[in-house]
């Protein structure tokens, strides 16, 4: 969305105007009211324990709503991989209730559950194993896992599972919520009715018409011995949740809201129903699976360790142990939540990996750096802007088109008269291997003329109204209709309009930013679609509305990969997400402003994303609304550069942004921090590779990398890349000084540019200027880098590699590099790559294969390799397989410990060894 106002100087009071009048509060949302009126220790939940079936892949009983009698069942699998799953639903549902498909790739094995006991009161089940065991107590109904022993999570044990079932409006009760029981006359029932937002509900000038009623549900989850937590994105806040009590919860319910407000637990763009606990010695998730408009309530507990019931007592048993309670509400749908059992927390990535599917690969080129702007004028200013990186000197992959390129907002389409040529300047932007992305918005325009609304009308593939009608309203376009994605149908048609003879004038370097698909409607409710509307299948928007934009991106990202005929890899950069949107591309953080503040803010945000998945995230370099002055801008660089995804963006209203026009000084500090980003591409195409095979994120919070220190619990104004680099951006005016947190007892960690040693749990005063930024490599690590930078990725193919190899106190260190074409899906499907092994020890460093299966030739060269924190050897010799062992020529920096070794000829995919002689 933009401000209706010309002065952008005031986009922050305005958005904040906008805010307050077009999105909920919490008291606006009725379902939230009606869930709060349960109060903690009042569940009318009993289990029929007589009703519990054993099968193989399940344990299933039914519960008793005990006030309205309306039964449910719950189903408890025991995954493979160390997960529980719990889904409860209504035992006879007057229709089917939503169940989030397609977000889950693969339905997990599952074990077996054996009876261990069963009386009256309570079951005991265990897996076959005996590692899991779960214990149900019947009246009021609970759920505690047992771990290994250890109690880890209790599931309704405040009492707050909650379920509306399914009615007929005629069959409504007031009963149907603990303390609304009293007898009531009818007049003060309809209000209440009305009030409950139960068949219908009113936002500002906005009727929400409930077909269904109430279909809300709920449930708490008591996570025992932890109290912190982080995930559930998309949030303007710090990367630790904090408690809600006192607070509005968090909200995950898409919404494009410019210049969002910062430090707030309303919604913004996207969701990811996916919460993180930690404690010293182990990391656990809750995935909750539903894709309707969802609140997190959080609240730190205390719990006596005797309360869970030792078998043994001890001394410290009546200590009282941190508890955080999650308690998770849904407008529709069923229950249906993982348990991630860790116990680290990269088991928790790869846990939740499992379900909905790993971090895509992105091209090389996506991780280059991106020019935005919305919008570049025409095909001239294309050239120019691109003309001006090549004059200063600046690396740049892409340069992208913001709405204006196409006919009045015609997705598909170029304007003529800007963009008369759009296959040539294709070509022009070829020619220097450079890229363009356009956008592609999900509304589509009113306009029976334009052949691909006419196609899709005649083809029923627009969401519909509640009457059935075409649903329409307002967007970009003006009067526009709405893909309805959910439909594997449209999606199949849309991938195909992607296609090179279908997309008129497009090429294949031509990609695609699905931008506007929460989805944004300027004159519906909270800016987005009414909950009424239907798409496929008969299903209410309320249903599905979180899916949207992750419905959107997969079949952008499909219809670029069916453009190649399955052979490249797509790039599509989406706003609006869902859980498993890591499958499909990139995601940045929206509309944010020129403010110093939006800077720091990104740091959590985009930790947030890539603890829950999505590793490929990045937020609009310099701030979208206004206009940065070039410190703001210039130290936004430095912070985006090292971030996953490096893009600038800006304003139609906002001052030119290209990097040369804030003055010879700020332009060379910019050069040199995007060609510190290309240099280091090798480093972050490997963690994206890690990423995508492994699960591991590709930035990360030190709690992360350092789970047993507490110290590092709450901090979010540093980061990990991958477990070698250490980035502390900074994030405000005027800074000579920064406070540098180096974690880990016993670590080194060492300057990246002066490569001076220091000490790990310390805060170190770090001087820096402009220029500098804090990044520190972890001792231990081995980081390959570029030893040249040009002006592409493409151009650097061939550029040979250095390794920066960091040692720890132990004299040694580890790391790893990707290598593959850098554009295709051959690394997957003819195992054409190189995944090589780099490892010092014992005075002797190594380059070894770490994947058999990889095969893939490269002229590519090791040329230089600094050994950091080494005693000066006598010698250093070179061994490779088949040839003779020759000294090498090497320089030493006594003051630094810095051995250099330069001039180096090894292939970068043969094995070959140095050694360092005493
Ligand atoms: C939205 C997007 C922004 C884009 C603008 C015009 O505000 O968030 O990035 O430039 O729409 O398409």
């Amino acid at each position: 969305m933009e401000p209706s106002t010309e002065n952008t100087e005031e986009a922050s009071a305005f958005a904040e105007a906008v805010e307050s009048s077009k999105f909920k509060t919490i008291g606006d949302i009725a379902f939230y009211r009606r869930q709060k009126k349960l109060l903690p220790g009042n569940s009318p939940y009993r289990a029929l324990l007589d009703t519990l079936e054993l099968s193989d892949c399940r344990a299933k009983l039914q519960l008793l709503n005990e006030e309205n009698k309306v039964p449910l069942f719950v189903e408890v699998f025991v995954l493979k991989d160390h997960m529980i799953r719990i889904k409860v639903n209504e035992l006879k549902p007057m229709k089917p209730r939503y169940e989030v498909p397609d977000v889950i790739i693969n339905e997990p094995v599952t074990q077996r559950l054996t009876l261990v006991s069963k009386d009256g009161l309570s079951v005991t089940l265990t897996t076959v194993d005996g590692g899991t065991q779960i214990l149900i107590i019947a009246k009021p109904f609970r759920m505690d896992v047992r771990d290994q022993g250890e109690m880890s999570v209790s599931v309704n044990s405040l009492g707050l599972l909650y379920f509306e079932h399914l009615r007929k409006k005629s069959q409504f009760e007031v009963r149907n919520t603990r303390g609304s029981k009293r007898k009531r006359d009818t007049e003060t029932e309809k209000e209440s009715e009305e009030d409950l937002g139960l068949w219908k509900e009113q936002f500002n000038e906005f009727i929400d018409i409930k077909t269904n009623g109430p279909t809300s549900i709920g449930l708490d989850f008591s996570l025992y011995g932890f109290e912190h937590v982080y995930g559930i994105p998309e949030h303007t806040e710090n990367l630790r949740l904090k408690t809600t009590s006192q607070e509005e919860p968090y909200r995950l319910y898409n919404l494009d809201v410019f210049a969002c407000k910062l430090y707030s637990r309303m919604s913004v763009y996207g969701s990811v129903p996916l919460l993180l606990a930690h404690k010293p010695k182990q990391t656990m998730g809750i995935f909750w699976l539903n894709a309707s408009e969802t609140l997190v309530d959080i609240s730190m507990n205390t719990e006596s360790k005797a309360a869970l019931g030792k078998t043994k007592k001890l001394k410290t048993d009546d200590d009282p142990l941190p508890r955080t309670d999650v308690r998770w509400m849904s407008e529709s749908g069923i229950i249906d939540a993982y348990v991630l059992m860790g116990p680290s927390a990269f088991d928790v990535f790869n846990q939740y990996s499992k379900l909905t599917g790993p971090q895509a690969l992105p091209p090389l080129f996506a991780l280059g750096h991106h020019q935005c702007r919305y919008s570049y004028k025409d095909e001239n200013d294309v050239k120019q802007v691109d003309a001006g990186f090549d004059i200063h000197d600046i690396p740049y992959d892409i340069i992208w088109l913001d709405i204006d390129h196409t006919e009045g907002k015609r997705y598909f389409t170029w304007d003529k008269t800007k963009f008369p040529f759009p296959r040539e300047m294709q070509e022009h932007l070829r020619a220097k291997d450079r890229k363009l992305v356009v956008i592609s918005d999900p509304h589509i325009k009113v306009d029976k003329k334009y052949p691909f609304y006419s196609e899709a009308k005649s083809k029923n593939y627009f969401v519909r109204d509640k009457d059935g009608e075409e649903y329409q309203g307002s967007c970009w376009p003006g009067m526009s209709a709405y893909l309805d994605f959910t439909n594997p149908v449209v999606r199949n048609w849309y991938a195909n309009k992607h296609g090179l003879d279908q997309y008129e004038d497009s090429t294949d370097i031509l990609f695609v930013w699905n931008d506007m698909n929460e989805p944004t409607v300027f004159d519906g409710p909270e800016l987005t679609m009414h909950k009424h509307a239907v798409h496929a299948g008969g299903w209410e928007h309320r249903d599905v509305h979180n899916l949207y934009g992750f419905y959107q991106q997969w079949a952008t990202a499909e219809g670029l990969i069916r453009r190649s005929g399955g052979i490249e890899r797509p790039f599509v950069l989406t706003r609006s997400f869902f859980a498993g949107s890591q499958r499909y591309g990139a995601v940045w953080t929206g509309d944010n402003v020129a403010e110093w503040s939006y800077l720091k803010i990104s740091i959590p945000m985009l930790l947030n994303l890539s603890i829950t998945g999505i590793s490929f995230c990045g937020a609009d370099v310099g701030g979208f609304v206004q206009s940065p002055e070039p410190e703001l801008l210039v130290r936004w660089y430095q912070a985006g550069a090292y971030q996953p995804f490096f893009r600038n963006h800006s304003h139609t209203e906002t001052k030119r942004r290209e990097p040369w026009l804030f003055g010879e000084e700020n332009t060379r500090i910019i050069r040199e921090t995007i060609r510190e980003r290309y240099a280091l591409l090798p480093f972050w195409y490997t963690l994206f590779y890690m990423a995508h095979t492994k699960a591991e994120p590709v930035i990360r919070p030190l709690w992360v990398e350092f789970p047993e220190e507490a110290n590092t619990f709450a901090v979010d104004d540093e980061y990990m890349i991958g477990e070698a680099l250490l980035v502390h951006p900074v994030t405000e005016a005027g800074v000579r000084e920064v406070n540098m947190f180096l974690p880990g007892t016993g670590e080194l960690w060492y300057h990246l540019r002066t490569l001076q040693r220091f000490d790990g749990e310390q805060t170190l005063p770090v001087p820096v200027s402009l220029d500098s930024v804090p990044v520190y490599q972890r001792g231990g690590t081995i980081i390959p880098r570029k030893t040249r930078v040009r002006r592409s990725t493409k151009d650097m193919e061939t550029i040979s590699y250095a390794l920066y190899i960091a040692l720890n106190s132990e004299n040694s260190a580890t790391g790893k590099l990707f290598i593959d074409d850098g554009h295709s899906f051959n690394y997957r499907s003819k195992n054409q790559f190189l995944l090589r092994r780099f490892s010092f020890k014992d005075n002797t460093f190594s380059a070894v294969c770490a994947d058999e299966r990889g095969q893939y030739c490269t002229d590519c060269l090791v040329e230089r390799v600094l050994v950091m924190g080494a005693a000066r050897p006598s010698c250093v010799t070179a061994h490779c397989p088949d040839g003779p062992k020759s000294p090498i020529h090497f320089t030493y920096d006594v003051k630094k410990s810095l051995l250099n070794i330069e001039s180096l000829r090894f292939n970068a995919g043969c094995d070959w060894m140095l050694k360092l002689h005493y």
